[in-house]
């Protein structure tokens, strides 16, 4: 991935170049700086060997392990990009392996090739069904396996790329925050309300998990923005609004590449919209806004009001809640959302709720993480 920044002083890097480039993974994988590494698990050396043999054609780094045990240990220690697994093993099957493999999110993307003199298609079938990517019978045909291996290894580079560059922008979306001295932990809080509203809507996990990006990712294009517009003291000139507002459009061009991050799009671009038809980018009304920006829109509003900014205290929860029922009131926002937002909150004191929400972060995080 490539994005490019260009810093001058005193100011905010400008990001010249969003797009993400993908490399050609034909040259990364004959990049002998670049050696993918294949851990070959079989307890007869001769079947060792002979992979070997037929693997020492391209550059890769080939580890080996007699036992499943000895692979899990190898596992630990090393970053695996392919395994070639046999069905038959001591200890447990290559079935067995695999379905362990594949149910630990730590191990799940490593691809995994099957072997087996085994004749048979329930085993070819039952090696799939465990999550094997690729099955292969004996005697193996070395030009099928290195095209197979090869084939394997370039997939798996693209998935690591593709969980490389979401890292980048979640480390960016960070550093926008915490710029801002006054809003620390402000990402957290919100994907944490963000989830706690969507779980009482009873929204699937798909929108749970797009709402903890979008607290995290909503506003990346503030890096666009000079600090002279983000951090001036007083009111901003028509001019600067302007500027202001284009936060949303380049927080969406930002992450547009990426493809997983397409359910968060509409909640970067649209969390500014009024219910109404006074917001921005897009002037979107009432249910035109998609409903994961407006949930996000009243997170985002909640944890302004109830934390101390320079020109504001922060507010107890009730009058947090009494000023976004006037807000709904006047027809700026949700006047579903605002009343839910106020009920699942108004059950418990400041504590509890953040202590709540936090629980359904952690809960998120650790889906995430495995
Ligand atoms: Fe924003």
């Amino acid at each position: 991935m490539s994005i490019e920044f260009k810093a001058e002083a005193g100011q905010v890097p400008v990001l010249l170049r969003p797009e993400i480039h993908l490399p050609l993974w034909e040259g990364v994988l004959e990049d002998p700086s670049y050696a993918p590494t294949v851990m070959i698990v079989d307890d007869v050396d001769l079947n060792r060997r002979l992979l070997k043999a037929m693997l020492r054609t391209a550059p890769y780094r080939i580890l080996e392990a007699k036992r499943p045990s000895v692979a899990f240990s190898m596992l630990d220690r090393e970053k695996i990009d392919l395994i070639v697994v046999d069905l038959v093993m001591p200890e447990m099957s290559g079935i067995e392996f695999c379905q362990m493999l594949k149910s630990d999110r730590r191990t799940q993307f490593i691809p995994i090739l099957m072997t087996t003199g085994v004749q048979g298609i329930e085993n070819e079938v039952a090696g799939l069904e465990s999550g094997a990517d690729e099955f292969l019978l004996k005697p193996l045909k070395p030009a099928v396996v290195r095209t197979r291996v090869r084939t394997m290894l370039r997939n798996k580079a693209l998935v690591d790329s593709l969980e490389e560059a979401e890292t980048i922008l979640f480390a960016l979306a960070q550093s926008v925050e915490h710029r801002d001295k006054y809003t620390g932990m402000h990402c957290e809080r919100l994907a944490a309300y963000g989830i706690g509203l969507a779980q009482a809507l009873g929204l699937s996990k798909h929108d749970q998990l797009a709402l903890f990006r979008g607290g995290y990712l909503h506003d990346i294009g503030k890096i666009s923005i000079p600090d002279s517009i983000l951090f001036k003291r007083g009111l901003l000139t028509e001019e600067e609004w302007a500027t202001m507002r284009q936060h949303t459009i380049r927080g969406e061009e930002i992450c547009r590449p990426m493809k997983t991050l397409a359910p968060v799009l509409p909640i970067i671009r649209s969390h500014h919209e009024r219910w109404d038809g006074s917001g921005y980018p897009d002037g979107l009304r009432g249910e035109q806004i998609p409903l994961l920006a407006r949930i996000l829109q009243v997170a985002d509003i909640y944890d302004a009001l109830t934390t101390a900014r320079p020109y504001k205290p922060a507010f107890p929860h009730q009058q947090a809640v009494a000023v976004m029922l006037e807000e709904a009131r006047r027809g700026w926002r949700d006047p579903e959302l605002v009343p839910l937002f106020a009920e699942v909150a108004g059950h418990q004191d400041d504590d509890e709720l953040v202590t709540t929400m936090q629980h359904s972060l952690d809960n998120m995080r650790r889906e995430l993480a495995g």
